[in-house]
């Protein structure tokens, strides 16, 4: 069972019922990896800066580059009356004939606040057919950076022309608005904030404006969207816009004013969601953490076998210098080994699946966690392991490139003229290496297509057979194809004693284990008597509850 990316936030992907997380989920197609700390990012930069590129530019830009930066996506607003960010990207939908909907576009939003987000906040509002009226503390100073249809005001002032108020300010700033409790009573507050480190505070911060502001219904919402996603709307960036409230009615009222903007509203559920919401623009590719780690320890595993049989060995048993080997050779037998490796991990925990499944005699036991981890991980895995293999094809192609080679190949060539040997064709050599070049090249073919049908563009326009059958399928036939290349290079090399270096067998002896278990496993589960117990069972009978399919 995989998941595919459209599989839809709040919704569990294999049953389509509405949930916050499903196990099913794949990790990694999670929101949280495609907003990298938008909290600190500015309009302008490219929402593909991951988050330490951009705390370094942010240094450099601090002292000047906001008032910069505003002016410019200011110009750009103002030089296209009539062009792109003047067209709302989704159509207002029609609210006739439906009483209980408050038509949202063209009505009056407020804006607390006159920074970057409020700044982008309003420019997006402003094109989409709101009114906006910002608050600010000095309207005088600030006015000049807001589109002219804005109207920059005092706070108190804005708060009263509106009853939909963006609360565009920091955590910290929240108790100077106190002064404003009597004008806010009974509106809508749409807290946008994000903290600096996961779980900050104890209550979240929707939830400490609540409390400081009783009287008001406050909602969740748009911290996930970056100050530059508000600019660039929905072509790019994220589109969704999670959203949390314990008022259906103000969540309803917030939900629209996104689609209306462009943005894809996310019902998370009530304010006890937000702590949630908040956490997820701080994680750092959370999916890929232990998928990274599995990668590092095994090339570190391999990087020093294959030093110590192709350097240190030689160093020591016949003074030789091999030290050149580690930036190429060295690392191009490591990086195989590890791609082989974690393909073959992609593939294991599915047969583990199947063996628990085939032994209690039901697909309902729930999988211990560590089974259940290891099968949301395998897109990351999987991808870890194509891109080690793309490395391992790029340094192949390269080895012939060296310095060291061409030496080495004229001091052959030198040594066998001197001994007068004439032909040096050696046929199954030759056979030997054309063929796992072919098959090495095949496998890299399918991998990359598994590859390619991971992005959610291309995901999304497969259905379920379609993309289970690359995956599973094709997958599958990749590791075989792998498999052939491992042997086909290693041939007979496993036999030769000279290959020991230290009693150590070659190194692709080592990797060819866990794929050739899950290989041999994937066969055994092809013969009809099991492969028509184990569909039965993901059918949905059980042992001892016959009759049940
Ligand atoms: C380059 C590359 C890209 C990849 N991209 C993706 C990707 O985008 N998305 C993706 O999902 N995988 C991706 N993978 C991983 C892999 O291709 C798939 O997970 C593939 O479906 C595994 O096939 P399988 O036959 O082992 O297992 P499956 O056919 O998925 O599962 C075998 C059986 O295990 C059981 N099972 C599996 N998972 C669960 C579960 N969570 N809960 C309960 N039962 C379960 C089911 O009974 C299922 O029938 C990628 C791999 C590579 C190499
Ligand atoms: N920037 C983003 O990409 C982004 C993304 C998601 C969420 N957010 C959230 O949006 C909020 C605003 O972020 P920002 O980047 O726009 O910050 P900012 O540029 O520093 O703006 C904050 C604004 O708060 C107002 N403010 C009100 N009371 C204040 C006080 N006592 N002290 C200081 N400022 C006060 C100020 O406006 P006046 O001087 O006019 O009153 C100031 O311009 C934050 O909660 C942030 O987490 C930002
Ligand atoms: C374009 C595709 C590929 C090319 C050109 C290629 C080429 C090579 C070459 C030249 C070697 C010998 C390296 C050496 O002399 O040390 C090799 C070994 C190996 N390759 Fe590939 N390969 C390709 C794809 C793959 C893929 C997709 C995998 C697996 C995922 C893979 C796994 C291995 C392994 C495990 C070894 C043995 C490493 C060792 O123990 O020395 N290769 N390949």
């Amino acid at each position: 069972m995989m998941v595919k990316h459209s599989a839809m936030v709040g919704e569990c992907c294999s049953t389509g019922t509405p949930q916050q997380l499903c196990s099913h989920r794949v990790a990694g197609d999670s929101l949280s990896t495609q907003q990298c700390c938008p909290s600190s990012r500015g309009p302008g930069v490219a929402s593909g800066l991951c988050c330490w590129h951009f705390l370094i530019l942010t240094a450099w830009l601090a002292s000047w580059g906001r008032f910069a930066t505003s002016l410019f996506w200011l110009k750009q607003y103002r030089r296209m009356p009539g062009g792109d960010m003047a067209k709302p990207l989704l159509g207002h939908r029609s609210t006739e004939g439906d009483p209980s909907v408050v038509p949202a576009a063209g009505r009056t939003i407020g804006v607390l606040g006159s920074g970057d987000f409020a700044r982008s906040l309003a420019i997006r509002l402003v094109c989409s057919g709101f009114k906006v009226v910002v608050g600010s503390r000095n309207p005088k100073r600030k006015a000049c950076l807001f589109p002219s249809a804005a109207e920059v005001t005092f706070q108190a002032e804005a708060v009263k022309k509106t009853d939909v108020i963006f609360v565009a300010v920091f955590r910290e700033h929240y108790s100077t608005l106190c002064d404003l409790a009597d004008v806010l009573a009974g509106k809508i507050l749409v807290d946008v904030s994000n903290n600096t480190e996961i779980n900050h505070h104890k209550e979240s911060n929707a939830e400490y404006l609540a409390s400081l502001f009783p009287a008001c219904t406050v909602v969740k919402g748009f911290n996930v969207v970056s100050a530059w996603t508000l600019q660039s709307g929905a072509r790019d960036g994220n589109k969704q816009v999670l959203i949390c409230s314990n008022s259906q009615e103000a969540k309803r009222t917030v939900a629209e004013i996104a689609q209306i903007m462009g943005f894809t509203p996310v019902d998370m559920g009530c304010m006890s969601s937000a702590c949630e919401i908040e956490n997820i623009p701080l994680r750092l590719l959370p999916a890929w953490k232990i998928p990274i780690l599995l990668a590092l320890g095994l090339f570190l595993c391999f990087f020093t076998y294959n030093l110590v049989r192709q350097v240190i060995h030689p160093y020591i048993r016949e003074q030789k210098n091999k030290f050149y080997k580690i930036p190429v050779e060295v690392v191009n037998t490591t990086l195989p080994c590890v791609a082989y490796v974690m393909l073959s991990l992609v593939y294991l925990p599915g047969v583990l699946a199947a063996c628990s499944q085939l032994y209690y005699g039901t697909k309902y036991r729930r999988f211990p966690d560590w089974l259940d981890q290891w099968l949301q991980h395998r897109k990351q895995i999987g991808l870890l392991s194509f891109f080690c293999a793309a490395l391992h094809a790029v340094y192949s192609l390269c080895l012939p490139m060296r310095r060291s080679h061409r030496y080495q190949l004229i001091e052959t060539a030198v040594k066998q003229a001197m001994e007068k040997k004439m032909n040096i064709w050696v046929e199954e050599e030759v056979w030997r290496m054309e063929i796992y070049i072919s098959v090495g090249i095949i496998a890299l073919g399918l991998l990359s297509l598994l590859a390619i049908t991971s992005l959610p563009s291309i995901a999304n326009s497969l259905n379920w057979r379609e993309f289970s059958f690359i995956q599973s399928t094709l997958g599958f036939i990749a590791l075989v194809t792998s498999t052939l290349h491992t042997l086909t290079y290693g041939w007979s090399r496993a036999f030769d004693e000279n290959q020991y270096k230290f009693y150590l067998p070659p190194t692709y002896t080592l990797t060819l284990l866990v794929p050739c278990t899950v290989i041999l496993a994937k066969v055994a589960f092809s013969l009809p008597c099991i492969q028509h117990r184990l569909q039965r069972i993901r059918r949905g009978w059980e042992k001892g509850r016959e009759g049940t399919l």
